[in-house]
């Protein structure tokens, strides 16, 4: 069969060493994790790193994560402590940002962290990109592939659906198994995380035996990339309905809510995790289905659920 999309490789050596071969050149390319799909460049260059802000529209105050292999490389650049390491070894690889002090001899390019004195790094678990990394002698810088604001890609084909032919190479690593971002725990001074995701208020409770608050006044300092709309799927949501007659496509929850066109559920079981697992595929069909209004029941606010609504408001807004 021929391949509709050229700019869609399989994983494969050849493909990996042609992958590293764009990264090289300073060209961005398309990979998957297991939260969502990641577009990824260079982070020690200015040029890969201004191309990834062209490509998603994105404003250059809102810093990117930097994507690493090992403890060895990443000390060359931000200062590790105490707090990383309990959470490095319960979590990583895995979905989970760090925030850390950045080393004054870093070789991390100042546009990839808007010039701040801190950088946001994070060992993804993707097997693919795992190994991609392994084979290169520099971090990869990696916001989520889709354009500034919208919904995060989580397979191959949401990242056509975001860019296009734009992005010139996009590995398929299949969905991504978690489907909503990482965690961003700041951990410059003390423990507060800056965005909920999977690993959750209690798996953190868990490592450190108290409580560790979620920030909930986002400002320029802690994290400058959510003080706007996101994750958005560009038309109305109005949180927290009940399903009536209407038109408008309802985000349902449950094995209790109606069956119909209109009706998409994120879980029947009633699982959260499947129900993040299926958030951005959910609003992604909606928005293509050219519905103008999405109505969400209310999603139960515990464990990845907090991380739901968190996405939820944030579009919504
Ligand atoms: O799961 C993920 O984290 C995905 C995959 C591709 O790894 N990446 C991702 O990147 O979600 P992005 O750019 O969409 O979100 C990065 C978030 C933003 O909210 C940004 O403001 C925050 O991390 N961030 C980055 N550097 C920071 C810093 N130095 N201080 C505070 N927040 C930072
Ligand atoms: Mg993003």
């Amino acid at each position: 069969m021929k391949n509709i999309y050229p700019n869609i490789y399989r994983n494969s050596l050849k493909n990996l060493n042609k992958a590293k071969n764009f990264l090289k050149r300073n060209e961005i390319i398309a990979v998957p994790t297991e939260t969502v799909y990641g577009l990824a460049g260079n982070a020690y260059s200015s040029r890969a790193i201004k191309k990834i802000y062209r490509l998603k529209k994105r404003p250059k105050k809102n810093p990117l994560i930097i994507h690493y292999e090992s403890i060895e490389n990443l000390k060359k650049d931000v200062i590790v402590n105490i707090e990383f390491f309990k959470l490095y070894k319960k979590f990583c690889p895995g979905p989970i940002t760090f925030i850390l002090k950045k080393r004054k001899d870093s070789k991390i390019c100042s546009l990839a962290n808007a010039n701040l004195n801190t950088v946001a790094v994070r060992f993804p678990s993707h097997k693919i990109t795992k190994n991609l990394l392994k084979k290169l002698d520099f971090p990869l810088a990696m916001p989520s592939a889709n354009m500034s604001a919208g919904l995060s890609p989580i397979s191959a084909l949401d990242v056509i659906d975001e860019f296009g032919k734009r992005v010139r190479f996009i590995i398929d690593g299949g969905k991504s198994k978690i489907g909503l971002e990482s965690t961003v725990v700041n951990l410059v001074d003390g423990v507060k995380i800056n965005r909920p995701g999977a690993i959750s208020k209690k798996d953190l409770y868990k490592v450190f035996g108290k409580k560790i608050s979620l920030v909930k006044k986002i400002n320029k300092i802690n994290s400058p990339g959510m003080l706007r709309k996101h994750y958005s799927p560009g038309i109305p949501i109005v949180l927290n309905c009940k399903i009536v007659d209407s038109k408008d496509a309802f985000i349902v929850f449950g094995k209790k809510n109606k069956k119909g066109k209109n009706i998409f559920n994120l879980s029947y079981k009633g699982d959260l995790k499947e129900a993040g697992k299926n958030l951005y595929k959910t609003m992604r069909k909606i928005k293509n289905l050219n519905f103008k209004k999405i109505r969400v029941v209310k999603i139960p606010n515990r464990d990845i659920g907090i991380a739901i609504n968190d996405r939820l408001r944030k579009a919504a807004n």
